[in-house]
C-alpha cells in the first residue's frame, strides 16, 4: 500500500505530462513541492515559473528554475497546485499552507488549473478542513465576528502570510454552496481572500488513489 507521500509523488509525476513549455504557474505545499521536484527534471522544456509563495520561489530557484514576477508575464497555460479538499464539482478549499491569496491570483492568470491531490482530499462537502481566511491585521476582530455570524468558529493561526497579513481558520462550516460562501466572505471588509476556490474551480483534477492516478475534467 502506497504511503500518502508516495501518492503525492505519483500525482506530481502525472502533472508533468501537462507541461509543454512556456511559463508554469506553481502552487504551494507538500504536493506542489513534489511537483517542483518533477518539474526540475524537464526544466529545459520551460522558460520558467511564477511562484505562489516565497517558499515555492525558493524551491524553484534551488532547482535552477527561473522565477518570474507575475506582472512581467502575459499569462500561463497551466497552474499546478494541491488542495486541502476538493469536490466532484472541482470546487476546492485551499490555504492550509497560508498561501491562498497568491495562489488565487496566479491561478486567475492561468488558462488551465490542474489540481493535484491524494485521494484523502476528495470529499462530498467542503468544510471539514478549517477554511482559511486572510485578513488585514487591524480588521481581525471585526472579521472574526462576521465569520461567527456565518456559523463558523474562527481561530487565529500563529502565522504571518507572505503579504504581511493574518489568517483566521474557520472551523465548523458545512459549505453546501461554495460559490455563494466564497463571495459572501470576500465581501466582509478587511478580508483579503478566503480559501474557497469555487468561482474559479479546477479544470483538471489528478487524483492519486491506491489504484493509480485518476483524471477528472
Ligand atoms: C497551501 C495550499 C495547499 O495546496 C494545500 O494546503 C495542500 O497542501 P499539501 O499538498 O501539503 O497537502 O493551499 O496554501
Amino acid at each position: 500500500m502506497a504511503t500518502q507521500d508516495e501518492l503525492k509523488q505519483q500525482v506530481a509525476k502525472a502533472a508533468v505530462e501537462y507541461v509543454k513549455g512556456g511559463i508554469i504557474g506553481v502552487g504551494t505545499g507538500s504536493t506542489a513541492n513534489f511537483f517542483i521536484d518533477e518539474l526540475a527534471k524537464v526544466k529545459s522544456k520551460i522558460d520558467g515559473a511564477v511562484a505562489s509563495s516565497e517558499a515555492t520561489a525558493q524551491r524553484l530557484r534551488a532547482h535552477g528554475i527561473e522565477v518570474f514576477d507575475l506582472n512581467s508575464v502575459d499569462g500561463m497555460e497551466i497552474y499546478v497546485d494541491g488542495a486541502d479538499e476538493i469536490t466532484e464539482h472541482m470546487h476546492m478549499l485551499k490555504g492550509g499552507g497560508g498561501a491562498l491569496t497568491r495562489e488565487k491570483i496566479v491561478a486567475a492568470c492561468a488558462k488551465t488549473f490542474i489540481c493535484i491531490c491524494d485521494a484523502s482530499k476528495y470529499v462530498p462537502v467542503l468544510g471539514k478542513f478549517p477554511l482559511p481566511v486572510e485578513v488585514l491585521p487591524m480588521a481581525r476582530s471585526h472579521v472574526a465576528r462576521e465569520l461567527t455570524k456565518l456559523g463558523g468558529q474562527p481561530k487565529l493561526r500563529d502565522f504571518t502570510t507572505d503579504n504581511g497579513n493574518i489568517i483566521l481558520d474557520v472551523h465548523g462550516l458545512e459549505i453546501l454552496n461554495p460559490v455563494e460562501m466564497e463571495a459572501k466572505i470576500n465581501q466582509i471588509v478587511g478580508v483579503v481572500t478566503n480559501g474557497l476556490f469555487a468561482a474559479r474551480p479546477a479544470d483538471v483534477l489528478l487524483l492519486a488513489t491506491p489504484e493509480g492516478v485518476k483524471t477528472y475534467k
